[in-house]
């Protein structure tokens, strides 16, 4: 009795104009190149700007999608959001607040900043902070780190996932930023001794490759008290779900965070990839790729599609 109510519930929302709206946003932006590609890991400047894909997973398992849906691409900093659930796994949220914040900074996403009086990265959704979130990861070694990191994303998509070499040994020759932050952190207490291995697992969890479609899955498994609505694995500790939703919500879109929040008012992160994921809490989850970026690193056709969808069907929570 529960479940039907839910489902027609969900899909009193969203059926029946719903797939036929994601082909009519497809079309209508599909040829808006605005922005530009990510090209500071040289890696990701050689992907095709046309691509673009909408999909949406509902709480329910139903998934609607248009567009290079399984097209695969690094997930990048959406990662972000799913090793904070780990890290809140493996340490409780007490211990995971004494080394990462959760106030928004408003700045850039690879701004070199620690709170002043705490020494704190501000949140885990920014790359200071998702080090830190990073390095706190359980393991004996590396590749059992590397492993859990694994195989927490493979309970979010319902199939194991995989390390593009390429972008991650691009990255890590070229991250120096990052490199800069951690050694940062190391001085101030932030982070623990192994920085190589704590930035190569950031590195790594960055560039695992996902389709639209998958990241639509791991928003719905958020939006779903942390259970795959496919498999029915639980893919995260459902007491953590809320404290990752909070942080995607204030601080998962930069220094566009309080703009989202308050135009499209649902949480949400984005990778310099080109996707965003959207979660709307107990109905479904949203996913956009498009590789072409805004001046904060937003894909653009993504904030777009992410703004209808929201105004269209009421997303917004409030
Ligand atoms: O650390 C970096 O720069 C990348 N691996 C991830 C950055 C990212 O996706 C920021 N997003 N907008």
């Amino acid at each position: 009795q529960e479940s039907k109510s839910l489902k027609s519930e969900i899909l009193g929302i969203i059926a029946p104009s719903f797939p036929a709206f994601l082909d009519e946003l497809h079309c209508k932006y599909k040829n808006l190149g605005d922005g530009a590609i990510a090209d500071y890991i040289p890696e990701l400047s050689k992907v095709n700007p046309d691509l673009f894909s909408i999909c949406v997973a509902t709480v329910d398992g139903e998934v609607y999608q248009v567009g290079d849906f399984n097209r695969l691409f690094t997930i990048q900093s959406m990662s972000k959001v799913f090793a904070y659930g780990l890290a809140l796994e493996d340490h409780g949220r007490d211990y995971v607040l004494t080394r990462v914040g959760v106030e928004p900074t408003g700045d850039a996403f690879n701004a070199i900043i620690l709170d002043e009086q705490s020494k704190r990265p501000y949140n885990p959704m920014v790359n200071a902070g998702a080090i830190a979130t990073t390095s706190l990861i359980k393991g004996k070694g590396a590749t059992e780190r590397l492993n859990r990191m694994l195989d927490m994303y493979r309970r979010y998509v319902g199939k194991d996932v995989y390390v593009d070499m390429s972008v991650f040994t691009s990255e890590r020759s070229t991250g120096h930023r990052n490199r800069a932050m951690a050694h940062l952190m190391l001085n101030f207490g932030m982070i623990d001794g192994h920085i190589e291995e704590a930035l190569d697992l950031y590195f790594q969890q960055c560039a695992v490759m996902v389709s639209c479609r998958d990241l639509a899955v791991m928003a719905a498994a958020l939006a779903n008290k942390g259970v795959n609505p496919i498999t029915g694995e639980q893919a995260v500790d459902s007491r953590y779900v809320k404290d990752i939703l909070s942080v995607m919500y204030t601080c998962g879109m930069y220094n566009f965070a309080g703009e989202w929040a308050y135009k499209i008012g649902i949480p949400a992160k984005s990778g310099v990839s080109g996707g965003i994921i959207a979660v709307v809490p107990g109905k479904m989850g949203i996913a956009v790729f498009s590789p072409l970026l805004d001046s904060r690193g937003n894909s653009v056709r993504g904030v777009k599609v992410c703004e209808e969808l929201s105004q269209k069907f009421g997303l917004h929570m409030f």
